[in-house]
C-alpha cells in the first residue's frame, strides 16, 4: 500500500525542523578537528558542577524507572518562582512541551498566530495536528504585535511569541506586550517562550512568570538547554493556570524526563553562581562581539539573548561552508529568509576569538 494512504492526513507535507549542523556530522563530513560549534545557542561555559556532581551520584541508579512528575524539581521550580506546584510541568526539553501545548489545545483546522521568522518548532507542531500556522513578518527583526493582533479571529487558538526570538534575538517591549494582551479575545491561549529569558536585559520586557499569576491565557516555556548548561539531557518546563497545565498533564508521556536529567536540573537550579557566570560570559562576549562587528563593518541585530543574528553580506551557505573550514560551525540564515544572515551563539572568549579571526582571514577586513 502507498505511504500516502498509511500516513496520517498531512502528515507527510510536514517541514522538518532542521537543527543547527552537530559537531559529529561535521566530524563524519570534514574529518576531525577541533570544532567550535556556534550553531545551536548552547552554554558554551559547560553545565554547572553541582549538575555533573548529582549525576555522577545517580548513576547507578538508572536501572529505576524515573520519577513520574519530577517531585523534587517541580518542587524547587515553583518555590522559586512562589507558586503552587500545580502550576508547574516538566518534561524533556521546551520542544517536547510546544508538542504538548498543541496535542492537549488546538484542534483540526484552528489557526496558530507566530511570527515570520521564529522558532520552526511551532510550525511543525501546528501541521502534526492538522492547525493552520499563521505568520506575521517581524518589523525591524521584532514580533509586529500590532500586526498580529489583526489576524486574530474565531479560528486562533494559540498564539507564540518566541521572546527573545529565536533568531533574532529581540525581545518585545513590555509596553508592547501589555497592550497586545489587554486586546486578545478570552478564546485563546498566548505561549511565552522564554528559553533565551534569563539573558534578556533589564525590566523593560514582559516576564512571563508575572503573567501567569495574573492573566488566564499564558503559558510560560523555560528550558534547562541554555543558561543552565543541560541541552544534551533534554529538560525544559511550562508554567500556568492549574487547569492550563492540568491539560498538558493529560497529554504528557508517563515518564518523559530521565532520572539523570531531574537531578542534574535540581543541582543547576541551586547553582546561582553558574548561571551567574553563563549569563556574564554572554555579555562580556556580546560586547566584545559588537565591536569587532562594527569595527568590520558588518550589520547585525542588537541581541537580548545567547547568540547575534549578523548579515554577512554574502549567501549564508558561503560563509556558512567558509567558516567549517576554519573549524566554526554556525547557523545560516537561508531557512530563514535572510539569505545573507547566519546566527552565530556568543561562546567564551576563546570561541568569540576564533569567530573573529576566521572572519578576518575570510574578508581580509
Ligand atoms: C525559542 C526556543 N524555544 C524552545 C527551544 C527548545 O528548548 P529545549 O532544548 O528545552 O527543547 C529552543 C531551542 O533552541 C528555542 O530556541
Amino acid at each position: 500500500m502507498k505511504i500516502e494512504t498509511l500516513a496520517r492526513k498531512g502528515i507527510l507535507k510536514i517541514t522538518s525542523y532542521v537543527p543547527g549542523k552537530s559537531i559529529e556530522e561535521v566530524q563524519k563530513e570534514f574529518g576531525v578537528k577541533r570544532w567550535t560549534k556556534l550553531a545551536s545557542n548552547e552554554n558554551l561555559l559547560g553545565p554547572s558542577p553541582k549538575a555533573v556532581h548529582a549525576i555522577q551520584k545517580e548513576l547507578s541508579k538508572i536501572y529505576l524507572y524515573p520519577d513520574g512528575p519530577c517531585t523534587i524539581l517541580r518542587k524547587a521550580i515553583a518555590e522559586r518562582f512562589a507558586i503552587p506546584e500545580r502550576m508547574v510541568i516538566i518534561s524533556n526539553g521546551a520542544d517536547n512541551l510546544i508538542l504538548m501545548i498543541a496535542n492537549a489545545f488546538l484542534n483540526e483546522g484552528e489557526e496558530v498566530l507566530m511570527a515570520d521568522p521564529t522558532f520552526s518548532v511551532y510550525t511543525n507542531v501546528t501541521q502534526i495536528m492538522g492547525g493552520k500556522p499563521i505568520k506575521v513578518k517581524l518589523k525591524e527583526f521584532t514580533h509586529d504585535l500590532e500586526s498580529m493582533l489583526k489576524k486574530v479571529n474565531r479560528k486562533t487558538k494559540l498564539v507564540f511569541i518566541c521572546n527573545p526570538n529565536n533568531p533574532t534575538g529581540t525581545a518585545v517591549s513590555l509596553e508592547a506586550f501589555n497592550h497586545f494582551l489587554s486586546c486578545l479575545p478570552k478564546h485563546l491561549i498566548v505561549v511565552l517562550d522564554e528559553a533565551y529569558g534569563e539573558f534578556a536585559e533589564g525590566v523593560f520586557h514582559p516576564n512571563g512568570i508575572d503573567y501567569i499569576r495574573e492573566r488566564e491565557q499564558v503559558i510560560t516555556l523555560r528550558t534547562f538547554s541554555k543558561v543552565y548548561g543541560l541541552a544534551g539531557l533534554r529538560i525544559g518546563y511550562a508554567l500556568g493556570r492549574e487547569d492550563l497545565v492540568s491539560c498538558l498533564y493529560q497529554v504528557r508521556d508517563p515518564f518523559p524526563v530521565h532520572r539523570l536529567a531531574q537531578v542534574a536540573a535540581v543541582g543547576a537550579l541551586n547553582d546561582e553562581d553558574h548561571a551567574i557566570q553563563s549569563i556574564q560570559l554572554v555579555n562580556e562576549g556580546k560586547k566584545y562581539l559588537y565591536k569587532e562587528l562594527d569595527r568590520m563593518g558588518f550589520f547585525y541585530v542588537p541581541s537580548q539573548a545567547n547568540f547575534i543574528f549578523v548579515d554577512f553580506e554574502i549567501d549564508s551557505e558561503e560563509i556558512f561552508q567558509a567558516l567549517l573550514r576554519e573549524g566554526i560551525i554556525v547557523r545560516p540564515g537561508r531557512v530563514w529568509g535572510y539569505p545573507t544572515f547566519a546566527r552565530v551563539t556568543i561562546g567564551r572568549m576563546k570561541d568569540n576569538r576564533k569567530f573573529i579571526k576566521a572572519l578576518k582571514k575570510i574578508y581580509g577586513r
